[in-house]
């Protein structure tokens, strides 16, 4: 098998062609995927045949994975699973149900698990039903954001701590968190700068989950933070993805920013498994 890899957006991602990800990858196979993503940041495998265990065994190639936690239905295993299909019955979830509104946090730009104290390596999003029309996922990349800011802004940049938090995040939709839930997500912080160990280049912390920045007026905080997520999501910035049946995305927790976007939930179904690998240590 031949890889070729082809970019997706001028900024950022590539589409891996002649894998396949079902007959298990040789290590030398692994290391151009690695080494790809470290590069792109966002890697598109389409054709795919994956089922729960094959997700589970392409992931930890990249690192032992994180337990889904909060309300997400899949709570509890290493599944985040974004769908509106109730698994016990197999029936469309109604749009006012509580584990709905709870993925209505993904309408925003956000970086997966930014919230924990070790955030994440990267995602992993595979499709099991895909619906007809909308349900796009957009990805932006912070890397490339940061690469246009002034240099004395850069230098500003350095050395910050950005408190994130899910409360904060899931509070912007309106979704209200039980006691029990707010007690088991502390805030976490992470270095707002953070430097890819590879090739050096740079992103930025930033998205949903990202509160406040530490030692800040609350205000200069939110404004710079929303100054560089603007920046970032700018739409000639962003790649949106029309998933197709066999697609799968591999996204770098560390320097891109995703959402989902709407789609008839009332009359479609759509079904995503996510797996998320866990990072390699605190980031503050
Ligand atoms: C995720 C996520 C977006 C989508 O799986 O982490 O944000 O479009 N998904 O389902
Ligand atoms: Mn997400």
């Amino acid at each position: 098998m031949t890889i070729a890899i082809e970019p997706l957006h001028p900024l950022f991602g590539a589409e891996i062609k002649g894998v396949d990800i079902a007959a298990g990858l040789d290590a030398a196979t692994f290391a151009v995927i690695r080494g790809a993503f470290e590069e792109h940041s966002v890697l598109l495998f389409r054709g795919q045949k994956v089922d729960d265990a094959i997700q589970i065994a392409f992931s930890e190639r990249f690192g032992p994975l994180e337990k889904t936690v909060a309300a997400n239905p899949a709570r509890g295993t290493v599944f985040a699973r974004q769908s509106n299909i109730d698994m016990a019955t197999g029936a469309l979830i109604p749009k006012d149900d509580r584990r709905m509104k709870y993925q209505a946090g993904n309408y925003l730009w956000h970086s997966d698990s930014s919230f924990k104290q070790v955030p994440s390596l990267c995602s992993i999003l595979s499709t099991r039903e895909v619906p007809p029309e909308g349900g796009n996922t957009e990805f932006a990349s912070t890397r490339a954001a940061y690469d246009l800011l002034p240099d004395e802004l850069k230098a500003e940049l350095e050395g910050l701590v950005v408190e994130h938090s899910l409360v904060y995040s899931r509070s912007l939709t309106g979704f209200e968190m039980t006691e029990q839930e707010k007690a088991e997500l502390p805030t976490a912080r992470q270095i707002l700068v953070r430097t890819n160990p590879v090739n050096g280049r740079k992103g930025l912390m930033i998205g949903a989950h990202a509160a406040r920045i530490v030692d800040w007026p609350e205000e200069k905080g939110r404004a710079l933070l929303d100054e560089l997520l603007a920046l970032t999501t700018r739409p000639e910035a962003c790649y949106s993805h029309a998933w197709r049946d066999g697609d799968l995305i591999v996204w770098d927790n560390r320097c891109c920013l995703h959402r989902a976007t709407p789609y008839d939930s009332t009359r479609y179904r759509r079904l995503m498994q996510r797996t998320t690998v866990a990072g390699d240590g605190p980031a503050v």
